[in-house]
């Protein structure tokens, strides 16, 4: 699928409006057939027993018996942060994350725009919890913005805000690092949305210089769905190290879109239900961009986020890209690599130039240069940069670079068809 480009990925993932879809299976948590609707709304929800716990004692416990991990890209356990912001002492705030930084992922916008008032209750639930009396909804679409508005304003008619409590929205320019934690509260404190250095860290000190717990939209949407089920019930899907299901973003196949599944589902599975890959899959573009590519048929990977991170990858946001089996992975690398140069915020050096290194790297070997040198510096960064920045953005870059130089140095079948065809030097790395 040589039309495959970052371009073109970016297109079609903003054209990912549709219905979110349950893949078979699953039963949904989250994508309700009739949320889609217009006519799904706190009625729905009210209707389905949300909105029915006002004190949620035990429920930091209960995350931690659901094991809960945070959807927004590294599936820490929810209950742990949750915990050390409850144990600070004085006031805290409480965030949602609906930015969505990731290009190929639309499951937040989804969320945001059909059960908002979902994501609300699992932040009124964490406000509880730690005893916040502030609560941001952080986004940077304007549609996003309008629906969380909307979602504050009909609790706030249906008396079921609590009086303590100031819940409101903050949009910020869409770009890729503004949905990274430091770069939440330093926005929310009204400077630009770029990462600053830790520590502290937002549970220590955040928004308004107050311990701050900030949590992905769709994870305090499972937290809801926990306090009103259960622990228990919510381990009745998905594995064992990452129970529940997940909302995935699919890309790259007849019917591109959202779709819920258990986590544990296979990539075969997911992509099945989408439409599946007429022309066969020749590579995965993994987490968003965040997990960098896997080369080859990836069907029967299962999507927890052990089985990934097994791979070398990681299942970050659990957007997936299928790239099929004539696709350039080395062109397609070779764009990612520009997105990441691009992106960088530029604040730290080794994030300014690695970032910059990589991607001409990656554009001299997708251009067939076969200097064997731009295999050996791409190896090394891929593990020398990783945790040099002060986030985690270059981690994602040298995940890239990392998967590209373990392909080419796989032999005579690397990474693309035009490294196989290039040259008479194919197969010496
Ligand atoms: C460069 C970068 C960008 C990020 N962008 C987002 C984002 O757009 N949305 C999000 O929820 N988390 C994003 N994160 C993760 C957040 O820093 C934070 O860990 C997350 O919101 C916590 O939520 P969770 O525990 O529910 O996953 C990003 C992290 C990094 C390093
Ligand atoms: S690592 Fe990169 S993106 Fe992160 S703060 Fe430093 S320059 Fe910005």
């Amino acid at each position: 699928m040589s039309s495959s480009s970052t371009a073109d990925l970016l297109v079609r993932t903003g054209e990912l409006v549709g219905p979110a879809i349950c893949v078979p299976g699953t039963r949904p948590r989250l994508a309700l057939p009739d949320a889609n609707g217009p006519d799904w709304g706190l009625r729905s929800e009210v209707e389905l027993g949300f909105f029915g716990r006002h004190e949620p004692s035990g429920l930091i416990d209960e995350l931690g018996d659901a094991g809960l991990r945070g959807r927004g890209g590294a599936g820490f356990a929810t209950h742990m942060k949750w915990r050390a912001v409850a144990n600070a002492p004085g006031e805290k705030v409480v965030v949602a994350n609906g930015h969505e930084g990731e290009p190929a992922s639309a499951k937040d916008r989804w969320l945001l725009l059909h059960r908002p008032h979902l994501v609300l209750e699992g932040l009124i639930l964490a406000a509880r919890a730690v005893r916040a009396r502030r609560g941001v909804v952080y986004v940077s679409r304007s549609d996003t913005a309008v629906a969380a508005t909307n979602a504050i304003a009909d609790l706030r008619a249906a008396r079921l805000l609590p009086a303590d409590l100031r819940l409101d929205v903050h949009q910020v320019e869409h770009r890729y690092v503004a949905g990274e934690e430091t770069a939440v509260c330093r926005a929310i404190n009204g400077g630009p949305a770029l990462p600053t250095a830790k520590p502290p860290r937002p549970f220590e000190r955040g928004v308004d210089d107050l311990p701050t717990l900030i949590d992905n939209v769709e994870t305090l949407a499972h937290v809801a769905w926990i306090a009103r089920f259960g622990a228990s019930a919510f381990r009745t899907q998905g594995t064992a190290g990452s129970p529940g299901t997940a909302l995935f973003t699919l890309n790259g196949c007849p019917r591109p879109g959202v779709y819920e599944a258990a986590l544990g589902t296979s990539v075969g599975e997911l992509f099945h239900a989408a439409g599946g890959l007429p022309d066969g899959m020749g590579g995965l573009l993994m987490g968003g961009w965040f997990g960098g590519i896997l080369r080859g048929d990836h069907s029967a990977l299962r999507c927890c986020y052990d089985a990934v991170r097994e791979t070398g990858s990681s299942l970050g946001c659990a957007s997936l890209t299928a790239l099929g089996r004539d696709a350039d992975l080395l062109a397609t690398a070779a764009e990612l690599g520009q997105w990441f140069e691009h992106e960088s915020a530029r604040q730290c050096g080794s994030c300014r130039n690695g970032t910059a290194a990589m991607s001409r790297a990656l554009l001299s070997v997708a251009a067939g240069d076969r200097d064997p040198a731009h295999v050996a510096n791409l190896s090394r960064w891929g593990t020398s940069f990783v945790g040099t920045g002060a986030c985690a953005f270059i981690n994602g870059a040298a995940a890239l670079a990392r998967s590209v130089a373990a392909e080419l140095n796989s032999g005579p079948t690397a990474i693309s068809n035009r490294w196989e065809k290039g040259s008479s030097n194919a197969g010496t790395h």
